[in-house]
């Protein structure tokens, strides 16, 4: 008793005022103790004795930071910060424990977990924690456990996190970033997260796809060219380096780079400066450069098609991204993810149906997994996406997209089968529609296993 008076009186210099705090623990006398004490130094409290009333009151009371207790029955302090992750990712969450251990507060903020706190409380450790919780709340300190960088990046499987933690090392500096991971991994949006971690945060973030433009075309698209330089070119243009002045050059399928665009683009790298096409003078640039790609870059460099000095240059660190398949954990939490994303009146997936995306290949990734899920929703037609949907986006999937080969087959069959047919059989006049000579044609028959004879008019 002598304490808490003490507390009332340190308190006369109000430290807080009117923030809001959501405090949460099972017991309900020393919620009363503590709401008192903290309303001293000015704060708003607001008591509620579980998390799930914690997880009710959160959108209504819009606290600036919630305290809770570890032990709790049916929903943990831990289990509580989750759920608040997903709707709040930057409300700073401290956990109070009898039991405090070591290893659960290294546990707990290497999972983003604002601060830990045991109890007994001591009550200036805990103002402290709590000035700081206010502070980043206001945003005037941006950093890993903010977590305002990888908002969209769902995941909490170790892999994710041990890559998510590299990743923000790396992002405080200017170093090369190199991604690898296979198709719809995620690396463009591993990129942006670097980007949004990054310094140059404020700055540009430029993304280009080598593979996608014409060699021709990407000099001129990086660099910019100057008017007249070419044919087309009908007026002076910023090419991208310059666009992302500052800020961030994302070069995707950095593998598809021609080998004489790799000299080019070396040399801009190692200068510093890019030259517009049809320019004398070249101009600095200041880019971070992440690049991506899905091939393995070490292994094209063996091959000899990646130069060596480019690689070096790109690939001062390298993230490797995981497939969906090495961080299984992330399925249910990615599924619900894009299940909200979607804005259908969708809810969730049946259990059947969620182990039959655990147990699917997955060799599009999340991509894949996203459009599996879009479409199910899309055909759903209660709040419950049924395996049968599942299944049926799965098969429907391979079925719709058939390979260019195929699809080129399957239209020659089908245009010769209407040749065939108006002509009543008669190759000579259907080689003459097709503009096909008649051992042209009669090839083309014995591909497909087409019999004339089969089309002539029964008599
Ligand atoms: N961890 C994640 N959390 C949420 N969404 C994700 C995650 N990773 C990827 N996605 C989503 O999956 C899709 C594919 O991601 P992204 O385009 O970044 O992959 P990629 O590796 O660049 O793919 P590609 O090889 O096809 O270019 C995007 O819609 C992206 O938003
Ligand atoms: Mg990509």
């Amino acid at each position: 008793m002598k304490d808490f008076q003490m507390t009332v009186l340190d308190s006369s210099n109000v430290r807080f005022k009117g923030q809001k705090l959501l405090l949460v623990d099972d017991d309900s006398s020393l919620l009363k103790l503590l709401s008192i004490r903290l309303r001293h130094i000015g704060l708003d409290v607001l008591t509620v004795e579980s998390a799930a009333e914690a997880l009710a009151a959160i959108p209504v009371f819009n606290p600036q930071l919630v305290i809770t207790d570890l032990r709790m029955d049916e929903m943990n302090g831990m289990a509580l910060y989750e759920q608040i992750q997903q709707t709040s990712p930057t409300l700073p969450v401290i956990i109070m424990t009898a039991h405090g251990t070591i290893k659960e507060a290294v546990e707990a903020t290497s999972l983003g977990v604002f601060g830990f706190i045991t109890k007994p409380i001591n009550h200036s450790e805990l103002n402290v924690e709590i000035e700081k919780a206010f502070k980043l709340h206001a945003g005037t300190a941006s950093s890993f456990l903010e977590k305002k960088w990888r908002k969209n990046i769902i995941g909490q499987s170790s892999v994710m996190e041990s890559l998510l933690k590299d990743l923000y090392h790396v992002a405080q500096s200017d170093i090369s970033v190199y991604i690898q991971g296979e198709s719809g991994t995620g690396k463009e949006l591993i990129a942006q997260a670097i980007h949004k971690a990054s310094p140059r945060k404020n700055k540009p973030f430029v993304a280009v796809n080598c593979s996608a433009i014409p060699e021709e075309l990407l000099e001129s698209e990086l660099f910019g060219h100057k008017r007249g330089a070419f044919s087309g070119a009908i007026e002076n243009r910023k090419g991208l380096f310059e666009l992302a002045d500052g800020g961030v050059l994302f070069l995707d399928e950095i593998g598809d780079m021609s080998p004489s665009f790799q000299v080019k683009l070396l040399r801009a790298l190692q200068e510093g400066e890019v030259r517009p096409v049809g320019e004398s003078q070249t101009r600095p640039i200041d880019v971070r450069v992440v690049s991506a790609s899905h091939r393995d870059l070490k292994q094209m460099v063996d091959e000899k098609t990646f130069r060596l000095d480019l690689y070096y240059r790109l690939n001062i660190v390298t993230l490797r991204l995981p497939n969906l398949t090495q961080r299984l954990e992330d399925i249910p939490l990615l599924v619900n993810y894009f299940i909200a994303a979607g804005g259908t009146k969708v809810k969730k997936v049946s259990n059947e149906a969620m182990e039959i995306l655990l147990g699917y290949e997955w060799p599009g990734n999340i991509r894949e997994l996203k459009n599996v899920i879009d479409q199910a929703c899309a055909f759903a037609t209660t709040t419950l996406i049924p395996a049968s949907l599942v299944e049926k986006a799965l098969q429907k999937k391979s079925l719709s997209m058939p390979s260019f080969n195929e699809a080129r087959k399957n239209f020659e069959r089908d245009y010769l089968i209407q040749v065939l047919k108006l002509v009543g059989g008669n190759v000579s006049q259907a080689a003459r529609i097709a503009k096909r000579n008649r051992t042209e044609f009669y090839r083309l028959l014995s591909r497909h296993m087409l019999k004339p004879a089969s089309f002539k008019e029964k008599k």
